[in-house]
């Protein structure tokens, strides 16, 4: 069985959720402190040993073929007024050893379709699919890295999962089976967004999976589906019969960075781990949590701060 060497990113979302803040930026360049989710997203893919990072994107987009290209004006000035560290910070966004390739989606028929895309570049070989939106903070591997380490004994494909409240089943697609292993799970269904009374678990797939090529030719052929699109859940239904596919419950903490509270949790967490700002926000926190009386409240529209 070939390694996991690339990764696809489906981009081409409109982001309506973060308007006006994604009316011209694309939602995946949304910074989490300093760095965009896209950056996450890819540095989680290269430390996984991905060398060759696929794009699907769509109109409004380009920032992100320039966030991951090099920026001659930038670095030039950078380097005439002798700032070296934030000169590594620019050239450091991506190792030399790793591809960018950029695909556009000319039409938003949903996620399947935008693996599909895909196809041309990644041919017969297993890849990984990463949604930027889910940010997926580790302590020591990251996720899809953790998900190759199955891949690579296991060879089929796999489903990164985390249980999710009963409440909340309708926003994903949904697992049935049975486990293997603790957090392993022989997948025998999978439904998108089901209703809270015909989920078959509350194990959710989140944006990470590992594929075999075989799910581009059942893409070809899955009708559109949940929201009249084609959507990738159906594929790999359809996947199922043929192959076996295991769903993996993940070590480490996501954050539904495609929801205002999800990235906003972000921003903290992300913030109070951070080498430079981080101490300081700490106290921060601290001293705004005492300035409230001990109870952090919203604060009404109009008060004064
Ligand atoms: C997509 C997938 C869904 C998955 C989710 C994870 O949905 O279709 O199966 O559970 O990502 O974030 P979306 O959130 O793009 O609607």
């Amino acid at each position: 069985m070939k390694q996991i060497k690339k990764a696809v990113f489906p981009v081409a979302g409109m982001g309506t959720r973060f308007l006006p803040a994604t009316k011209a930026n694309p939602k995946e360049m949304l910074p989490v402190v300093d760095k965009p989710l896209i950056q996450y997203a890819a540095e989680e893919a290269v430390a996984a040993g991905v060398d060759t990072l696929i794009f699907v994107t769509g109109r409004n987009k380009r920032s992100i073929e320039d966030h991951f290209d090099t920026a001659y004006e930038m670095e030039r000035e950078l380097e005439a007024k002798g700032k070296e560290k934030m000169l590594a910070v620019l050239r450091d966004i991506l190792p030399d050893h790793v591809n960018c390739v950029f695909i556009r989606q000319s039409q938003a028929l949903g996620l399947g379709h935008a693996v599909l895309c895909a196809k041309p570049v990644v041919n017969n070989e297993p890849f990984a699919v990463i949604l930027a939106d889910d940010l997926i903070n580790f302590s020591d591997q990251a996720c899809l890295s953790q998900m190759v380490d199955v891949f690579n004994y296991q060879h089929c494909s796999i489903l990164g999962t985390e249980p999710v409240p009963k409440e909340d089943v309708s926003s994903y697609g949904i697992v049935a089976g049975h486990e293997v292993k603790p957090g392993l799970m022989e997948v025998s269904g999978i439904v998108e967004k089901p209703p809270v009374a015909e989920a078959p678990s509350n194990i959710a797939v989140v944006g990470r999976y590992i594929l075999t090529p075989r799910i581009f030719h059942l893409l070809e052929n899955t009708p559109r589906g949940a929201g009249n699109e084609i959507q990738l859940t159906d594929a790999i239904a359809e996947l199922l019969s043929e192959q076996r596919v295991l769903s993996y419950n993940f070590e480490g903490r996501r954050f539904d960075c495609g929801s205002k509270l999800g990235y906003l949790k972000a921003q903290v967490e992300f913030a109070l781990a951070h080498d430079e700002v981080g101490e300081e926000f700490a106290d921060y926190l601290v001293e705004l949590n005492s300035r409230m009386g001990g109870k952090v409240v919203p604060i009404a529209k109009n008060a004064k701060i």
